[in-house]
């Protein structure tokens, strides 16, 4: 081999000796090998030599510049396994200490509910369209036939917006009953699903913000029976099981007649809980026959269109399934709350 090729690997070699650590080694591999590196240089001279002995030259440049290659990597390999050992020996490492999971994500039971019961009413032919959550005065109200003096208006239950018009956040999803009949050719039937808002004093059973479902079907002959064999077979499908329940009158400016229907107690099963206020029946699903009012503002003729609504809390849903006594947790974004949930 060349004289100066034998001077640069024996250099080389003992760069690669006397390297402390890795970051050492590589600079020096630039040294040697890198584009403007002393190897790499070698073939500065292949101009000064005879040309029958550039070809034998080049091919023992290029050995020695794979060679040193080689070496390179393998010290490299070596300080690396060697810091590694070190590291071991002196931070202490534990063996046992749990590695780091990825969190995997899960559906809410709100949304999962809310999925389940639009699953089981688009298969009864029902339409799910979306309604604003920001509502006019007009539509939250008097197109519910909710009179002035009704304590839902009340300025302490509602979030009214700042601006031109007069614009509140829904305090209920039945605004979409007239919107629907103004949308919709009759005979329809649909369900509108979506978060609602009032000005509450949140504890265990009020929130400010909270899920319904509304439930409306036009048609020209609608009855009470129409209505309580669906509210039946919405109830067996979500909670998987015939659930008890009972009619109470109930008073609603938008039905008439207007009930509630209460379901046994699903935390205590009926032995009173903070959730049942101790009474062992939670007030699931208020419902009514449309009152005539609304179906006219609906630009519906009352005398020949006819329907029933409800309109279903799903927070409260969600906490008779799962047996949640608080409903704070629901939206408190504690994630181990949705994964929990999710498994079952
Ligand atoms: N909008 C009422 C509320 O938020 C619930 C309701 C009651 C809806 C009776 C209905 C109904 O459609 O028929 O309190």
């Amino acid at each position: 081999m060349h004289d100066k090729m034998n001077e640069l690997k024996t250099e080389a070699l003992a760069a690669m000796a006397q390297a402390p650590d890795e970051t050492a080694l590589r600079d020096q591999q630039v040294r040697f090998l890198g584009k403007k590196g002393l190897v790499t240089g070698l073939m500065k001279e292949l101009p000064s030599l005879a040309p029958e002995a550039r070809a034998s030259f080049g091919k023992e440049v290029n050995e020695l510049k794979q060679e040193l290659e080689a070496a390179f990597e393998e010290a490299v390999r070596q300080r690396h396994h060697a810091s590694l050992m070190k590291a071991l020996e002196t931070e202490g490492f534990d063996p046992t200490l749990p590695g780091l999971r990825q969190e995997q994500g899960a559906i809410h039971p709100l949304s999962k509910i809310q999925e389940e019961i639009e699953d089981v009413f688009v298969s009864m032919g029902f339409i799910v369209p979306d309604y604003p959550e920001a509502e006019s005065e007009f539509f939250n109200f008097e197109a519910a036939n909710i009179p002035a003096t009704h304590p839902a208006r009340d300025m302490q239950d509602t979030f009214w917006l700042e601006g031109p018009g007069s614009y509140l956040l829904r305090t209920h999803t039945t605004p979409g009953q007239v919107r629907a009949m103004r949308e919709f050719k009759p005979p329809f039937k649909a369900i509108f699903p979506g978060k609602v808002y009032r000005y509450e004093a949140v504890d265990a059973s009020h929130e400010h913000t909270f899920h319904q479902v509304e439930g409306l079907l036009i048609d020209r002959d609608v009855s009470v029976a129409n209505l309580i064999h669906s509210m039946k077979t919405l109830l067996r499908e979500i909670f998987k099981r015939d659930m008890t329940i009972r009619l109470r009158p109930g008073y609603f400016p938008f039905v008439e007649p207007g009930f509630e229907l209460d379901i046994r107690c699903t935390v205590c099963e009926g032995a009173g809980c903070p959730v049942c206020k101790h009474s062992g029946w939670v007030e699931l699903l208020p419902c009514g026959l449309v009152h005539p009012a609304v179906i006219r503002h609906g630009g519906l003729d009352p005398e020949v269109w006819k329907g029933w609504a409800f309109g279903l809390g799903l927070s409260r849903l969600v906490m008779m399934r799962y047996g949640i006594n608080d409903i704070r947790q629901i939206l408190g974004g504690d994630l181990r709350f949705a994964a929990q949930l999710s498994r079952i």
